[in-house]
């Protein structure tokens, strides 16, 4: 594990099992992200399918070839919503810290900025510093808090609500 050994592509079929561990240990620490474990298969090749039917952005780092990161940007399906994408983000333990939230993040920006989204939204725990840092940095911002709205074993947190609106810099300008 060096940094030239990590790369970051565009979801393919393939790495449809890597990217499900990945979200199943990042769920498992029960601090970052809604679930709790690995979402079960026919629902993760559900949300994929969509996700690849759709064109929406999807990125994994990898590895040496293995899923050891995600960055997606999801939709609902109203279409009220359609110019909004809906981020998820996570990195197994030993790839935090190192830049390469940055780098997925900045891909996964760009890639939605092309695909015509206006904005993006993102729900963030809010004992997360290191991920508020990081969407703070990338030009979110902080649009209200949810209190007390993740619980598990006992643990609670504020969810903070963050946007970002593509030209915004030019809106306010
Ligand atoms: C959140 C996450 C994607 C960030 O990626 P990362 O690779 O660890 O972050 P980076 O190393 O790119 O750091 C990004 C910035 O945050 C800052 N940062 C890093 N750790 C920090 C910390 N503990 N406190 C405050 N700021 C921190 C860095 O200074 C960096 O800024 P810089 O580029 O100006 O130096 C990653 O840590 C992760 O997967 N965490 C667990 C899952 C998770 O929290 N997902 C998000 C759910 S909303």
């Amino acid at each position: 594990m060096n940094g030239s050994e990590i790369t970051i592509l565009p979801f393919a079929p393939e790495h449809l099992e890597g990217f499900r561990r990945c979200v199943g240990a990042v769920a498992r620490e029960k601090r970052w992200i809604a679930f709790t474990d690995m979402p079960p298969p026919a629902e993760t090749k559900q949300y994929i399918e969509w996700m690849l039917a759709n064109r929406l952005p999807f990125f994994v780092v990898l590895d040496g070839g293995e899923v050891v990161g995600w960055c997606d940007l999801s939709q609902t399906n109203r279409p009220t919503q359609s110019h909004i994408g809906i981020l998820g983000i996570g990195l197994l333990p030993p790839y935090r810290d190192r830049g390469i939230g940055r780098r997925l993040l900045e891909t996964a920006l760009e890639a939605a900025r092309a695909r015509g989204f206006e904005r993006i939204t993102l729900h963030v725990h809010a004992n997360n510093e290191r991920a508020r840092k990081l969407y703070e940095k990338l030009g979110f911002r902080f649009e209200g808090v949810m209190r007390r709205a993740f619980k598990v074993d006992e643990y609670y947190d504020d969810v903070v609500v963050m946007g970002l609106l593509f030209g915004e810099e030019r809106a306010v300008a």
